[in-house]
């Protein structure tokens, strides 16, 4: 049986055509024209004036960071419910993290709680040095009342928006909120160089300081100079020859992506107790990856039990994250709430979401679902998400 991967790469002729002529062209190298190029193309699909590529997002948030003066000590608040990097680079440069819950209606950072939080900060006198909200699973923050926190106690604000390229907040792109925006280019990504990342902003000393700093930090002179700490962090130009192909097909892969969750929807309603990562009003999802919750009482199993039997299918899904405060490592960082992200760990699954998933493989993963061995639930169906 052929195994359904949960984001397998997409790629097209574009792509494998724009590497062969990189690797033509010599440029096998951190430098080249399709770097040059890769950078403005995204920041010109994502508005932002000024863009630099790096080896991935991690990479991306951590010189983020850096360039705000982030420091021993310093706090950051972020998202409870993210990917581990985003925590691990605030502790790259020393920071202590600050973690915050989930908004119930859109998974991803709550502002009321972040404006709480910094007004607890300013009472006891220390505001944390930067927050990072992280769009997830395709969908974005809710920017407005977050930025506008933030800018009452002047602290900036960084897009991880790792996961959302191609969605839109109030009608503008991703990455383009806040100080600076952060995007990866992993395997899983929806735009994906098998590894990398790209770092936005509309400040160019601050792009230009990231460049600088991606690259050893070697200070203008014939030879090696150097005043600072540097990092190896530079994309290839053979992979940014990959991300430009990518680029021009992002439009057809939300689409794709989109109809997925359009699928899964319409051919889930029948199940009791199935609910879905809605879509947030103030924007457009790419739904990058579908997420679904199952009440067990209702459905008449856990999300465990139907994660097994679709492994036994040869279908790939994953819970959705666990919360960063449940992990052995953060356990220590202080938490504003987290009940919403860990009952969203308890019953979330992300089915697979391919911007190449087959008509035939949806109908095998909606059969496969169907088919787990669930107790007998009596009552209604219980779906408010299903529209
Ligand atoms: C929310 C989030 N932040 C950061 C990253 C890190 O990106 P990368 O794997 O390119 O370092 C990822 C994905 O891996 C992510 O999902």
């Amino acid at each position: 049986m052929k195994r359904i991967y949960i984001s397998p790469p997409h790629m097209g002729h574009d792509e494998r055509d724009l590497l062969l002529d990189a690797f033509d062209s010599n440029w096998i190298a951190p430098t080249g024209p399709h770097l040059e190029m890769f950078e403005r193309e995204l920041a010109s699909r994502t508005g932002v004036d000024h863009a630099v590529a790096l080896s991935s997002g991690t990479a991306a948030l951590h010189l983020a960071l850096l360039l705000l003066g982030v420091g021993q000590g310093d706090e950051v608040v972020t998202s409870t419910l993210t990917f581990a990097a985003t925590i691990n680079a605030i502790r790259y440069v020393g920071g202590v993290p600050v973690l915050i819950d989930s908004d119930r209606e859109t998974w991803t950072l709550d502002p009321a709680l972040v404006a709480e939080e910094l007004e607890y900060c300013a009472r006891r006198g220390k505001l944390p040095r930067a927050v990072i909200a992280v769009d997830l699973y395709g969908q974005c923050s809710d920017y407005d009342p977050i930025v506008e926190a933030c800018s009452r106690y002047e602290v900036p604000v960084i897009a991880d928006a790792s996961e959302s390229l191609g969605a839109t907040y109030r009608e503008k792109p991703s990455g383009s909120q806040g100080s600076m925006g952060v995007f990866s280019f992993n395997g899983n990504k929806i735009v994906t160089t098998s590894g990398g990342g790209m770092l936005v902003s509309n400040r160019k000393d601050w792009i230009e300081d990231a460049r600088q700093l991606s690259s050893h930090a070697r200070d203008p002179a014939p030879h090696y100079e150097h005043s600072r700490v540097g990092y190896s962090y530079q994309m290839s130009n053979l992979l940014a020859a990959v991300g430009r192909g990518q680029l021009r097909v992002l439009d057809d892969h939300v689409e794709r992506r989109r109809k997925n969750n359009a699928v899964y929807r319409r051919a889930l309603a029948g199940l009791p107790g199935i609910g879905f990562m809605p879509e947030a009003p103030y924007g457009r999802a790419t739904f990058w990856l579908t997420a679904i919750t199952l009440d067990p009482a209702a459905f008449g199993t856990d999300r465990e039990t139907l994660r097994l039997h679709l492994e036994q299918n040869e279908i790939e899904s994953r819970p959705v994250m666990k919360p960063m405060h449940l992990q052995p490592v953060f356990r220590e960082c202080r938490t504003r709430g987290g009940s919403v992200s860990v009952e969203l760990f308890d019953r979330g699954l992300c089915l697979p979401s391919g911007s190449n998933l087959k008509t035939t493989d949806l109908d095998r993963i909606v059969e496969a679902i169907g088919s787990v061995e669930r107790a007998s639930v009596p009552g209604p169906c219980k779906n408010p998400d299903v529209a």
